[in-house]
């Protein structure tokens, strides 16, 4: 069983997001100044290259319709000029040290980081006090400093699905022919044929850099970017200049393949804490989480893990049948999804069309009452769309709504450890997850590290998995 929790979530609008982002920007880097919610005020990154516009995208948000018949170029960026792809963001040079400048430390908590394994698994201690909103720990989203926002969650209107893909853009390979018969544009064509179909991607900066092609289709889809760090590692394990490093190196190649600077970040695994939140902040990204887990990664696959297809198949199911018989009535979803392999990418094949006849399938900038959702100001995406995200025509023409209203609403969750079910899990290329071939869930993360006095590591074996699932379920009323 894996049903949509509905214990006592409550939901708040916070307008204060909407006039911190939209807050202006003249860049004086590091005079900090709070709006009348008292939310750190934001400033547009004034730290990325001035990169030429790129060819081939979209300079606003796109109406024509979508050419699913068009293969993607495999030129990548100049590869040069960023870290090695999928190894610890490099923190050297001038242009780290600028964003670094940039920030006002000040605002930024005094947490040491947490430790890692030696796989690069965050250690989950319990937290009690948990004086730094470390969703590891407790699921915690409403940070504890009162100068940042709360995490956005879920979307706040029942019937929602808020669609996401996290770890793309997914590459062709070299040499695996199964793996290039899912790789992009694969699952691009398909939410395009599907209604026209939008989501929310969180893009490594590391595949960005080798194929840029695919996140300018992307953008050209009317998909919304957002980052999910350089080579994925659990944040709250890194330190200050290593997470401006990890997101850094993700901002530059997203601006530069595609011309666009996102103001949105999901953390790998959800490891965040106020410390990373704050860093995050100041270089213009709310973090975004999500309340339910497909655990899609964790199925054979690239980069994979062992949890059977039937599982997934069966989440789904269950979040079909809740629906349906009305007892998930209470918020929208933001479900985590993978741009991954070819089990991430067949299980959206496979579920998408219910989805679609289910609830209302739409980008989580959508659901949220996002329209501008990166700092070029000419990016004016359709918001708060009823059903798909899409016009009835079925194809990619939508009108975008007027500007004067454009900045981001934003509706967030308050959740509390009980309440909140979402699995820890996000996905990983690496192979440590894939050879560890195990699954983390938040609230067994929490839970286990409440029965037990020592530390515990956040990947937890696949019996652990199923006693969580039970323990999960139990408190479902
Ligand atoms: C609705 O479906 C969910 C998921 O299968 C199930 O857990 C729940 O008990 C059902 N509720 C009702 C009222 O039928
Ligand atoms: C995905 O491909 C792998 C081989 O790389 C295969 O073992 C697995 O069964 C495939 N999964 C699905 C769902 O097709
Ligand atoms: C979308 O709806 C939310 C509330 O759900 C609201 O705060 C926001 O302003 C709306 N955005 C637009 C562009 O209408
Ligand atoms: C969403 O699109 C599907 C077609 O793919 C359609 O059947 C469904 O009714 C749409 N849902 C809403 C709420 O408009
Ligand atoms: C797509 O939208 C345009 C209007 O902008 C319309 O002319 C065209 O017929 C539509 N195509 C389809 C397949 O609905
Ligand atoms: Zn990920």
């Amino acid at each position: 069983m894996h049903t949509f929790h509905q214990t006592g979530a409550i939901l708040f609008a916070i307008a204060a997001i909407a006039s911190a982002q939209s807050s202006s920007s003249s860049a004086s880097p590091s005079a900090s100044s709070s709006t009348n919610s008292g939310i750190l005020a934001q400033q547009s990154p004034s730290w990325l290259p001035k990169f030429a516009a790129p060819s081939g995208v979209s300079t606003s948000y796109p109406t024509g319709t979508i050419d699913t018949g068009s293969s993607l170029d495999k030129a990548e960026l100049d590869s040069s000029a960023y870290p090695e792809a999928w190894a610890p963001a490099s923190t050297k040079g001038s242009e780290i040290q600028a964003v670094m400048k940039a920030i006002d430390w000040s605002k930024v908590p005094k947490v040491s980081p947490n430790k890692a394994t030696k796989d690069g698994n965050v250690v989950v201690t319990d937290s009690k006090s948990d004086s730094s909103c470390w969703w590891s720990s407790t699921n915690c989203v409403k940070p504890k400093v009162d100068y940042l926002p709360e995490d956005i969650v879920y979307c706040p209107n029942a019937g929602d699905w808020g669609l996401n893909y996290d770890d793309g853009p997914y590459n062709p390979s070299e040499d695996d022919k199964e793996l290039n018969a899912y790789a992009e544009p694969v699952l691009y064509n398909f939410l395009a044929k599907n209604n026209n179909q939008k989501a929310t991607l969180f893009y490594i900066g590391s595949n960005v850099v080798s194929y840029p092609a695919a996140a300018k289709r992307a953008l050209n889809d009317g998909h919304v970017l957002c980052v999910h760090t350089w080579s994925h590692p659990a944040m709250t394990t890194q330190t200050n200049i290593q997470v401006v490093a990890e997101l850094y190196w993700t901002l530059r190649a997203i601006k530069e393949a595609t011309g666009v600077t996102p103001k949105c970040w999901r953390p790998p695994f959800g490891d965040v804490d106020d410390r990373v939140r704050a860093i995050a902040w100041q270089m213009g990204m709310t973090t975004m989480i999500w309340d339910e887990d497909s655990n899609d990664w964790n199925m054979p696959g690239d980069g994979g893990g062992d949890l059977p297809w039937d599982t997934v198949n069966g989440y789904f199911e269950d979040w079909v049948e809740a629906r349906k018989n009305g007892s998930d009535n209470k918020h929208g979803h933001i479900v985590l999804e993978h741009e991954l392999n070819n089990a991430t990418v067949k299980m959206t094949q496979k579920w998408l069309p219910t989805l679609q006849e289910t609830f209302n399938v739409k980008s989580i900038h959508d659901c949220m009452g996002i329209t501008q959702p990166y700092w070029e100001q000419n990016w004016v995406y359709p918001a708060n769309a009823s059903g798909n995200s899409t016009s009835s025509s079925g194809n990619a023409t939508i009108s975008a709504s007027s500007s004067a209203a454009a900045s981001s609403g934003s509706a967030v969750a308050s959740s509390s450890a009980a309440s909140s079910s979402s699995s820890a899990s996000d996905s990983s290329d690496s192979s440590a997850e894939a050879a560890g071939a195990s699954s983390g869930s938040a609230s067994s993360a929490s839970e286990s590290s409440t029965t037990t006095s020592a530390a515990t590591t956040f990947s937890m074996s696949s019996v652990a998995l199923g006693l969580a699932m039970v323990a999960v379920t139990a408190f479902m009323s």
